[in-house]
This record gives C-alpha cells, structure tokens and sequence, in this order.
C-alpha cells in the first residue's frame, strides 16, 4: 500500500504536467480509480461475519480520508448490475484506525445490504462519500450517559463505545446501554459490548425481544429509573425512536434526546417530474414523478455529494440554475436562481439544471 500511494503521488506530480486533454484528476483516476480525488474510492480489505445477517466490511480509502467523529455516517457506494447505488453506513472503526469499519445488515428485499452483508469480496472496489451527521457526543462527554439501541441501531454507538474505551473508559463509568434484538445470537458485537461493560463499569441491558418483548418507556423506567437525568442517544427501527421521542416530549427533556433514524420519513410531497441537467459533471437525466434528482442522476451515472439521503446534512446541496423543484418533505416549490437544493429531498418540477 505504501508502495501504491508512492506511485499516486508520482503520478499525481507527473499528471499534473499533462494537463490536456484530460485535468490531472481525471488521469488520475483513470490510471487508478483509488487516486481520484474528486471520486474518492475504497478497496474492501477485510470482512467479518458479526451474525447471520451483519457483516463488518473494512474499507482501504484511496486517498487522504476525512477522519469521521465517532456517531457519523459516510455514504457507500457499489455498482450493481452496472448502476452505482449509494447507502448510507455509520462508521463502527475508531477515527484514527488505519482501516474504516462499516457494518451492514441485510434488510429482506434490500437493493444494496444484501449484497454489502453477503456477496463484495474483499477486493472490491467502493465509492466513500465524506463522514457527516450530528449524531456525536459532545465534549466534554456528558456525567450521566444513557443509549438506548435495537438491532442495527447500535452501529453509530459501537463507533462511540469503541473510542471512549479506548481513549477515556472513565467517561462509561455509570453510562447504561440498553439494546434490543431479538435473541443473544442476533446482537451484532454482542461479545464485544459484554467486554466494554466489564472493562469501563459500564451498564449492559441486553433486551432480548423475542423472549421479553419490546422495549416500552415503562420497561425503560424500570431499568433505568434516573433516564430523566440523563444524556441519551439512541437509533434503531422507527417505531422505537418515534415511541422514545414522545416519551421524552411528554416526561422529559426533548433536548436531552438525541435520535439518529435510519429510515427517511415518509414523503409527504410528490413532484410532477421532469429532465434534470446537472451542470457541473454534464449528465442530464429523467427525474420522474416523486423521484428525488439525487436518485435520478444518479442512476444516470452522476457522482453527486451524498450523506443521510433524508434532508438532514445537506451534503447533497447543488444551486439551482434554471427552472423549478419540489420539497418532497414539505410540498414547497423552489424556483429561485441560486437557491440552495438538497437534490436528496427535492423533485423535478418541470425541466430543471442543477449546478453539480
Ligand atoms: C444516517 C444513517 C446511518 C445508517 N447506518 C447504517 C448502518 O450502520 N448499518 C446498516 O445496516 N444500515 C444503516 N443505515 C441504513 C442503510 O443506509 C440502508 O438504508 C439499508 O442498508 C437498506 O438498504 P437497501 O438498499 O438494502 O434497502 P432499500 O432497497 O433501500 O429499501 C428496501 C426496503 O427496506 C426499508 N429499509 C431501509 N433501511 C431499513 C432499515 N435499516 N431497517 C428496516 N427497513 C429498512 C426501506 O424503507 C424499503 O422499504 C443507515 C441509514 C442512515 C440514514
Ligand atoms: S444527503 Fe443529507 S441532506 Fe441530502
């Protein structure tokens, strides 16, 4: 590897003197996928089974990384029957790990987990989009920790745990973890979160769902009775999130919840369509009724900036430059040269050029 970034950075010297027709990044990545810095990529490394359905895929960026706060996301990207398709992972290794851990598990009629979890050798090549999200501890780290997780939801706070344990295991001391899966064998890094609690004094309630049921605001109360008095970050299925969230309205302080939700809301706005044009990377494509322009150009073979897919880290934001979008969130229409388009949440209202 060392050998391999030695010669990217020759070759990005040497490229930089053979400027046409092609700009030095274009041969770059021409040469080597991995020493584009406009389409950053990763080779997977590693793999590791975490259960049945959840694999930890490591991924070998190409070039300098932007370094990720434990609890964010990067968007993945792998092509599939030709068509690059983005997702969004948390990061699970520490910031400063040689290597970048995601952990996928496959949902049942998934377009893209099933193939992360099951079917990408090591070997395969990737597209990284940049670390985002808020969902991250602030510092100084919070006395009194709480995280409540189910299933896949405990990717973002793996990331955070490992990191704590590693640089300031203090800081778990009296922390609780409450997560949810449906039996001790489904607990992704299960082992792992046993030893953390063991190491830092920190609390482990394992729920086992199938035996005990789900996890309600009375069932919370009883296993932990100070939740009130606690900083509590939590992620896992929508129904949980949103029956924590009202609880916390209701009896606590909205403020002192802090939700990372996997799943976007459902739209509630719907576009009539049209033909997008993105400016900047010339891919022009048909943006259908309630189709997002990100989906859209992106099944066009445009690499457009990417992070939540759901309207919160505005990652995705091109300028408008001719005619007119939807909020699919909100309805409202955008038709203003030079507003700001988060192409993740807004359609086509009409022809439409995007400046990506
Ligand atoms: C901020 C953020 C962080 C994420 N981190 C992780 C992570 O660390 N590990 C991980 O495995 N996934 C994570 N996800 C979810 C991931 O981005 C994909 O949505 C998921 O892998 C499903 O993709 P798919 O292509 O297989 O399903 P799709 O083909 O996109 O969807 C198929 C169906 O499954 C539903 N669905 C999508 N995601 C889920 C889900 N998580 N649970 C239940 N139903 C779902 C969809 O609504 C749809 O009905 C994260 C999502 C976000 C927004
Ligand atoms: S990708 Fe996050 S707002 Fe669009």
């Amino acid at each position: 590897m060392g050998v391999l970034s030695a010669i990217g950075r020759q070759a990005t010297t040497a490229a930089g003197w053979l400027t046409q027709p092609l700009l030095p990044d274009d041969l770059l990545g021409t040469l080597n996928p991995l020493w584009s810095a406009s389409e950053p990529h990763a080779r997977v490394v590693g793999l590791r089974r975490e259960t049945a359905d959840t694999t930890t895929l490591l991924l070998r960026p190409g070039r300098a990384r932007t370094r990720h706060r434990p609890g964010q996301f990067v968007g993945v990207g792998i092509r599939i029957d030709g068509v690059w398709q983005w997702r969004t992972y948390s990061a699970t290794s520490r910031p400063g790990d040689d290597v970048l851990a995601v952990t996928v598990t496959a949902i049942p009629g998934g377009t893209v987990s099933g193939v992360l979890a099951h079917r990408t050798p090591v070997g395969t090549l990737v597209r990284l989009g940049p670390p985002a999200g808020e969902f991250v501890l602030p510092s100084p780290v919070p006395e009194k920790l709480l995280f409540v997780t189910a299933g896949s939801g405990i990717t973002p706070v793996m990331g955070m745990l490992r990191e704590l344990a590693a640089t300031r295991p203090e800081t778990l001391d009296g922390a609780v973890l409450v997560h949810c899966d449906r039996t001790p064998s489904d607990v992704v890094f299960g082992a792992e979160l046993r030893a953390v609690a063991a190491a830092t004094g920190m609390r482990l309630v394992e729920r086992h769902t199938a035996l005990e049921g789900r996890l309600t605001p009375d069932t919370l109360a009883d296993c932990v009775p100070d939740w009130a008095a606690r900083q509590t970050w939590a992620c896992g299925p929508a129904g949980l999130l949103d029956v924590l969230t009202e609880h916390w309205d209701r009896h606590g302080d909205p403020a002192a919840l802090h939700v990372e939700r996997f799943v976007a809301p459902a739209f509630a706005g719907d576009s009539s369509g049209g033909r997008v044009a993105f400016t900047t990377s010339g891919i022009d494509a048909d943006a259908g009724p309630g189709t997002p322009l990100m989906v859209a150009g992106e099944a066009a073979g445009a690499v457009l900036p990417n992070g939540c897919r759901m309207g919160i880290c505005h990652t995705c934001v091109g300028r408008l430059r001719s005619g007119a979008v939807r909020d699919l969130n909100t309805g409202e229409l955008h038709d203003t040269p030079g507003d700001a388009v988060r192409t993740c949440v807004s359609g086509a209202a009409g022809d439409v050029e995007i400046e990506l």
